[in-house]
């Protein structure tokens, strides 16, 4: 899907004394192909051995009934590479300026959807971690289940998410940065750092630099891999910072890691625009995934409270680059219904009582006449190519008109479940007022799917064309339906 380049050139090695940086003065490249790094060693950064031992540490400690002493460090569900390089980043910093007090870093999704996420693995392969992401805790490695273990813990630190997921809501919140809306929780939490950058990597490493460089013992050792972490991040949130949501506290911090980053000999645009270019392509390496890994890649969903007569849902939202007509394609037996078929196998292992799947994806004709589609990430890939438009009124009447020219559509498919916390009829019920709330929004003015009378009872699929109409926009319109169910 994308043109993999090999880049030849010989790695730096990272120097290992331990109060110094990488001391390269070459160029250090930023490999675009998982298999170029083949020849190079796994696992051998100073960061990759630091969470190694540290992952070793906590199984075995907590194994010991040790708990008390750790403090946990979490990004979203959707573990993104700023969730990810947000919470080992804030995690190492911890366990460094004060070593009686370990912290580790978590991802919240399990081991095996790690692979999901293309542009992670390769953002972990450049900066020398293990293959098979051994060296970094999963949820599905937690040695107790995580609601269980959560009031035994010294604490959490919450990172690009503004709240804990359900799991943890026992846990002490010692801290929480984050660039989304301050929903007032835990107000005692310190720092709570709450600010729209483009990156929550910027907030991490900004307190990081601050306070490293005020420690009254001098600094210890920040491995450079670690600083290239969070720069990757930097870079494919900002756009390489060229992009307007790029903000001054982005490219400052951005600088101030990069002068200790081994790139520092590079230009530091230059260089985080190829970073930007390189994880970007290979986030868009989808084309390999099933309906249940598109599903699950990027999944975020919790207990969301009803009315008082109602039993509170399990509601999820999955965000998706392709059409259902795409998704249909790759099942099986290509029928809409054995896509259900495969969302109801997921959502019945995750126990999830409504499902809200969000499809983006353009449309255009081609060359030979042909329609074509093309996956499309929505609200994670917000650049305007000038071959693109939204969908206006014009277009709707015939879309076929504008020979070449992409347009950008979107899809909302809501499912309920009747088999956890719902009967039948709560699920009937439930399914009319999500879709009463849809079709009722003026803002997305969204249409009944063409394939309708394909679907079965509680599924619906909608189209609509609202720029910004992803995730962002949905998912308060249909918690805010949950929430006022039935009144
Ligand atoms: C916490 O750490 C201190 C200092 O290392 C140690 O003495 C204590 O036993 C630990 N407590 C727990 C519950 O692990
Ligand atoms: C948190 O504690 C309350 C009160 O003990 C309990 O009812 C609730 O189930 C706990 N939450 C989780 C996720 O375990
Ligand atoms: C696919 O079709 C075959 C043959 O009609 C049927 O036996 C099978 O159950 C179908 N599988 C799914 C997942 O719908
Ligand atoms: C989901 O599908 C897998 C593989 O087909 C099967 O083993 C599993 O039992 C299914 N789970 C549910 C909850 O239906």
């Amino acid at each position: 899907m994308y043109t993999q380049h090999l880049i030849l050139a010989a790695l730096a090695v990272a120097a290992s004394s331990p109060f110094s940086i990488a001391a390269s003065t070459h160029q250090v490249p930023f490999l675009a192909s998982p298999s170029a790094s083949s020849s190079i060693p796994a696992g051998v950064g100073h960061f990759s051995e630091w969470s190694a031992a540290t992952k070793a540490y906590f199984l075995e400690d907590i194994a010991k009934g040790n708990a008390a002493n750790w403090t946990l460090v979490m990004g979203n569900e959707g573990g993104d590479l700023d969730s990810m390089a947000s919470a080992f980043t804030w995690a190492y910093h911890l366990g460094h300026v004060d070593p009686s007090k370990p912290a580790i870093g978590l991802l919240q999704t399990p081991e095996d959807a790690l692979d999901l996420r293309p542009e992670n693995k390769l953002a972990l392969e450049n900066v020398k971690m293990s293959p098979g992401h051994q060296d970094l805790l999963t949820f599905d490695e937690l040695p107790i289940p995580a609601a269980e273990l959560a009031p035994l813990l010294r604490g959490i630190v919450l990172v690009d998410h503004p709240q804990p997921v359900a799991d943890w809501e026992n846990a002490t919140i010692l801290s929480i940065f984050d660039h989304h809306v301050d929903r007032d929780y835990a107000p005692h939490a310190s720092p709570r750092i709450f600010l729209p950058t483009a990156s929550c990597s910027t907030l991490v490493g900004r307190q990081m630099l601050n306070e490293v460089e005020n420690l009254p013992e001098g600094e210890y050792h920040l491995p450079h891999e670690l600083l290239e972490l969070l720069l990757s991040a930097i870079a494919i949130d900002s756009k390489g910072l060229q992009s307007k949501v790029a903000t001054p506290t982005d490219k400052f911090v951005a600088s101030r890691l990069f002068r200790r980053s081994a790139w520092r000999d590079e230009s530091m645009y230059d260089k985080m625009e190829d970073i930007a270019d390189v994880l970007k392509d290979a986030k868009k390496d989808l084309d390999h995934l099933n309906v249940r890994d598109l599903l699950r890649r990027d999944w975020k969903g919790g207990i969301v409270e009803t009315p008082e007569d109602k039993p509170d849902i399990h509601l999820g939202f999955a965000s998706i680059p392709y059409s259902l007509s795409y998704q249909i394609g790759i099942t099986p037996n290509q029928t809409t219904q054995n896509w259900f078929a495969i969302e109801r196998n997921w959502t019945s292992e995750i126990h999830a009582d409504a499902t809200v799947a969000l499809n983006s994806f353009k449309r255009y004709v081609g060359k030979d006449g042909e329609e074509v589609e093309e996956m499309w990430l929505g609200d994670e890939d917000e650049d305007e190519d000038e071959d693109e438009d939204e969908l206006d009124e014009a277009d709707v009447i015939s879309p076929l008109k504008r020979k070449g020219r992409k347009i950008k559509e979107r899809q909302i498919i809501l499912v309920t479940r009747p088999d956890h916390r719902l009967s039948e009829s709560l699920a009937d019920s439930l399914f009319a007022h999500i879709s009463e709330a849809i079709e009722s929004s003026d803002v997305l003015n969204a249409k009944p799917w063409h394939g309708k009378a394909t679907l079965g009872p509680r599924q619906m699929v909608w189209t609509h064309t609202v720029a910004n109409g992803g995730r962002k926009l949905i998912r308060p319109i249909v918690d805010d339906a949950v929430e006022k169910w039935g009144l």
